[in-house]
């Protein structure tokens, strides 16, 4: 009789085990890139790093059309919009009201090589943040996606 009770419990921790093991794989399912991220402060934390770097960038101010937005557009204005962006697309409660990826950038004439520069400022904040490798790489997913809208100028002619 014991024995059987020993088994039983065994058996209920075991099932208690699997149960809070498979809650806890759901949580983390379900968990948005943005909950994930910290929310909405910690997204403006890492847009704020990544738009400083941006605008102190050689590579892209030696491009006269994005030298010219850097004096004209309030970096401020800047930041929200962009934050505003990630936050929608990671899954927050947030609303872009900016315009198209397109609309924002086809008069920067934006080159294969600005756009690598970009990028590697951009991986240079998330490390700085300690953004975990997986939530970098969704995010770096998502900023790709965004290239052809983006790059408008071909590589080559400019170096
Ligand atoms: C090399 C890459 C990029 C450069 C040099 C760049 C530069 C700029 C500049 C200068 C502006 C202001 C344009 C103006 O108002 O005249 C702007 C706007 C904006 N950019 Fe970018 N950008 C780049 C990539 C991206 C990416 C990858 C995203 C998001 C995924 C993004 C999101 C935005 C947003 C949301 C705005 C504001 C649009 C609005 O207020 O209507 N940009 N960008």
């Amino acid at each position: 009789m014991q024995s059987i009770a020993k088994r039983n419990s065994l058996l209920v921790a075991a099932a208690f085990v699997l149960l809070t093991s498979a809650t806890f794989a759901q949580e983390k399912k379900q968990a948005s890139l943005y909950d994930r991220l910290g929310g909405v402060y910690a997204i403006a934390s890492v847009v704020d790093d990544f738009i400083e770097r941006l605008l102190v960038n050689d590579v892209l101010n030696a491009n006269p059309a994005i030298k010219e937005a850097r004096a004209r557009v309030p970096k401020a204005g800047l930041k929200y919009r962009v934050t505003e962006l990630v936050c929608q697309v990671t899954g927050g409660p947030q609303k872009y009201t900016g315009r198209s990826m397109k609309d924002a950038h086809k008069h920067l004439n934006i080159t294969e090589k600005e756009w690598d520069a970009m990028v590697a400022d951009f991986k240079v904040t998330l490390n700085k943040f300690k953004v975990p490798a997986k939530e970098q790489e969704e995010l770096i997913g998502i900023v790709a996606s965004t290239k052809p809208d983006i790059v408008m100028a071909p590589a080559a002619g400019k170096k």
